[in-house]
């Protein structure tokens, strides 16, 4: 953090309630505030951040988007479809606006980082109030007190990093479990891939300062915590050891992580994960593509074969552990020889879960340069891949029917106010009857029953 940084950022937040105060003053009612989170769990913790500070600044956060004061948008720009709901949502502000003239729209995360977006959204959207990116989320309140003060749209977007954003606020989604960032962007270059784009380079955070974070997060609730970075296995001061080291604090019951990239996951890291209980037996390994030209062209670094040695290797040292993946389908050149060697692949590597995307061109990245595969083709790829899966992803869960297991009870399920939801050891949702009380307590549950998404479960004893 640069010496002057936290003072100004007080400063702001502090000018931003008083403004607030005097509004409540006058209306009987605070103003609210609603983030609106796009994308995968480096932005939902992002969100948690910006969150942290719209409380400090004196918002409260409304039961509804569509009401608020202040709308967020925590953009993502992994694939199109992202970015067109976002566009679909300026769309509905657009409208909105023309009879809530108050209401302040921002934008802020990935996809401000692209090329071209500004430019659209300007000529657009001119509901838009402030608009910032990756690298300055820490501004936040500087750039919010410029727009309440002049009216005028503020845009500052850096093109990389160069301030630490350390310790700011966090309003924690749940209270049992939290997220860490140990590293922000990433150094890979997949051919496909926006994120070193819009992320930056890798950096690592010093243990020390994690471990703090997480044992501060522990003595505030937090039963589980996921580690999070694009490829935590190349995290610069040794992955396996910050666990190690995370495993031994007192009062932490769980330790997830996210992402893992098979071409730097050590057997260090493997033997951690098998000699530490409180580390999940879950690993994320995303395959991408099972076959080895593809993997060549996307600039994976690993081959077919590599890959499904690694999954031997985890296996053999962790039996129980559930392995789950990113898939993606009709990247450039994919041939019907490649895609079957993916369908292969996963009939090989015995998937807990798989997350299957079709490609999405991303320009700017080298992929975008290569030439499509036809659409229809791409989709029957899709479907086909899908009845592979999906077969395979029931068959994992009813293996488990009649196993005891330790859930930690998350929140009420979505489809059913009868039931909560919380997640295995090894990251499986599971549903169960049982009292809203038990919402973030680790629970004994024996499994009764699945489909293919989920397990359902029976209590067997909870802590009293
Ligand atoms: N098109 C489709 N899927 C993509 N992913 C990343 N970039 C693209 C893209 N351009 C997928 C990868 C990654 C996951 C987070 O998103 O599978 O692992
Ligand atoms: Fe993208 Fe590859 Fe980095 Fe993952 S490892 S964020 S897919 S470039």
């Amino acid at each position: 953090m640069t010496y002057h940084e936290q003072p100004l950022r007080n400063s702001c937040i502090l000018k931003i309630r008083q403004i607030n105060d005097e509004y409540e003053r006058c209306a009987g009612k605070r103003k609210t505030y609603y983030v609106l989170t796009f994308g995968c769990q480096m932005n939902a913790h992002d969100s948690e951040k910006l969150e942290g500070m719209l409380i400090e600044m004196g918002y409260v956060k409304a039961d509804d988007w569509r009401e608020a004061d202040f709308v967020l948008h925590n953009t993502c720009c992994i694939r199109e479809n992202a970015e067109n709901k976002i566009y679909g949502s300026l769309g509905f502000f657009k409208r909105l606006k023309q009879t809530r003239p108050d209401v302040k729209i921002g934008l802020c995360g990935c996809m401000m980082q692209q090329d071209g977006v500004i430019e659209k959204i300007k000529k657009t959207y001119n509901c838009v109030d402030i608009i910032f990116g990756t690298f300055n989320l820490h501004r936040f309140p500087e750039l919010l007190l410029a727009n309440l003060e002049t009216g005028n749209l503020i845009v500052d977007i850096w093109k990389e990093h160069s301030e630490a954003d350390e310790d700011l606020p966090t309003e924690r989604a749940y209270k049992h479990k939290a997220a860490i960032n140990i590293m922000y962007g990433c150094n890979n270059f997949c051919s496909y891939c926006i994120v070193p784009y819009v992320r930056g380079r890798e950096r690592s955070r010093e243990p020390e300062e994690i471990l703090r974070e997480a044992a501060a997060l522990v003595a505030d609730g937090a039963k589980e915590i996921l580690f999070l970075g694009q490829n935590v296995n190349s995290y610069a001061y040794g992955f396996a050891n910050l666990l190690r080291e995370a495993s031994k604090l007192p009062g932490l019951l769980r330790i997830r992580f996210m992402t893992s990239h098979p071409k730097d996951l050590s057997d260090a890291l493997i033997e951690t994960i098998r000699d530490c209980d409180t580390i999940c037996r879950h690993i994320h390994l995303p395959l991408q593509s099972g076959s080895t030209s593809v993997l060549g062209a996307m600039n994976r670094g690993y081959s077919k074969e590599d890959y499904l040695g690694l999954i031997e290797k985890i296996r053999r040292e962790i039996p129980d552990v559930s392995i789950t993946t990113d898939i993606i389908v009709g990247f450039p050149g994919e041939t019907e020889e490649d895609f079957n060697d993916t369908l292969d692949a996963v009939q090989k590597a015995d998937f807990s879960s798989a997350f299957t995307f079709l490609y999405s061109k991303r320009e700017g990245t080298p992929a975008a340069q290569m030439p499509e595969v036809d659409a229809d083709a791409v989709k029957s790829r899709f479907s086909r891949l899908m009845d592979m899966i999906k077969p395979r992803m029931y068959e994992s869960n009813r293996k488990l029917i009649g196993k005891r297991m330790f859930v930690l009870a998350d929140e009420v399920s979505k489809n059913n106010e009868d039931l909560l939801t919380g997640r295995a050891d090894g990251n499986m949702p599971v549903h169960f009857k049982a009292d809203k009380s038990l919402i973030g307590e680790m629970l004994e549950i024996e499994i009764i029953d699945c489909k293919t998404f989920y397990l359902l479960g029976r209590v067997l004893e909870w802590p009293n």
